[in-house]
């Protein structure tokens, strides 16, 4: 305890002064150190005030009020020590590290489904001597329709819901477009290839059209066979088809082909793969109906519809410098989403899923 002051002759406000800082040091003494010490010592400090009451004290009890200030200062300083030493101990144990708690995993991620049925299409084809390219998403028209024998303004073009880019036009090769399918790399192909058969190019690629609802999303893939060479028939695109069902879908998955109209092929098909769920049948088995059977809700007929085909037209094999006296080919195309949500075990009944980013979605792949 500093010594009492009562015997010196201070003025009311000096009195006052000097009440404060005994009532500051008569706190609790908490908080952070170096608050509390601006508290006493900064500028504005309750000791700094204190101190500077030294001028006006009469020099005879200068002596007496040096001693005082000096035991106060003191007193507040092991005050502050204290302090010091009690909020280093609260640092410590709040560092403390329990090195036995079960740490937390860093999640693994791993291939979005779409890229992981790319690399499985790719690896299928690539198997059979087949090339894997990649075309420009951005093109002209020239490669996405008119060299796929549809002349500028003919209505097929219709089907393709085609977004055109604002860019000035190519006299030779017509206005610019965000490819509606990956038929636009077939006359690009025989391009590369000087147009020197044979060719065997499985095209992958996005592609994107003006639709969207459960089934459609402005941007998806497809991918793109072409094989040119001399005798291609049907047969062979038949049994590509057939081993590309089995190869992806599993054993015994059959295709199957229906007349259909493109422009780019001459005879055209559409393809469907066998449905798993019910073996191509049509109908499931069910012990509540009285036939015993029920019809099979994942595909209704036996099949599912996939995509295109056909042999190339020979204004397109003409259109990439081959001669269609010489060569045939035949070509497919469709969507990899569509594809894939077909796979055995995957429920997925819209596709807008893939292109959400919803964790909860993508983990279970
Ligand atoms: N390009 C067509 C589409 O997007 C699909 C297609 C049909 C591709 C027939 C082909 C084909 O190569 O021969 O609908």
């Amino acid at each position: 305890m500093p010594s009492d002051l009562s015997a010196l002759t201070l003025s009311a406000t000096a009195q006052t002064t000097v009440a404060a800082v005994l009532s500051a040091m008569a706190q609790p003494f908490s908080g952070p150190t170096e608050t509390k010490r601006g508290e006493f010592f900064g500028k504005k400090g309750s000791f700094t005030a204190v101190a500077a009451l030294m001028s006006e004290v009469v020099p005879a009890e200068r002596k007496a009020f040096g001693q005082w200030l000096n035991q106060v200062k003191t007193e507040i300083e092991t005050k502050l020590a204290d302090l010091d030493q009690q909020t280093a101990g609260q640092k410590t144990e709040s560092a403390w590290i329990d090195w036995t708690i079960p740490g937390i995993l860093p999640a693994v991620g791993h291939l979005h489904p779409v890229s992981h049925a790319i690399e499985s299409v790719t690896r299928i084809f690539e198997k059979v001597g087949f090339t894997r390219v990649r075309y420009p998403e951005v093109d002209w028209d020239w490669y996405a329709f008119e060299s796929l024998n549809m002349p500028k303004n003919h209505p097929a073009r219709d089907e393709w819901e085609t977004f055109f880019v604002e860019t000035p036009a190519s006299s030779k090769k017509g206005k610019v477009v965000l490819t509606p399918h990956t038929s636009n790399g077939q006359v690009r192909e025989m391009e590369r290839l000087k147009s020197k058969p044979p060719i065997r190019m499985i095209n992958i690629a996005r592609c994107y059209r003006r639709q969207q609802d459960a089934t459609h999303t402005q941007m998806f893939h497809q991918f793109e066979g072409l094989v040119v060479d001399k005798g291609i028939t049907i047969q062979h695109l038949k049994g590509t088809l057939d081993y590309f069902a089995e190869s992806f879908y599993g054993p015994g998955t059959k295709s199957r082909i229906r007349p259909f109209h493109f422009q780019f092929t001459e005879p055209s098909f559409e393809v469907d793969f066998s449905c798993h769920v019910c073996g191509g049948t049509g109908q499931v088995a069910d012990s509540e109906s009285d036939t015993g059977k029920r019809k099979c809700r994942f595909c209704k007929s036996g099949w599912h519809e996939v995509g295109g085909a056909g042999m190339v037209h020979p204004n397109v094999l003409k259109a990439g410098g081959i001669d269609s006296e010489v060569y045939t080919g035949f070509a497919f195309g469709w969507g990899v989403e569509r594809t894939y949500t077909l796979k055995p075990g995957l429920q997925i009944d819209d596709i807008r899923l893939f292109y959400s980013g919803e964790p909860a979605f993508l983990r279970q792949f």
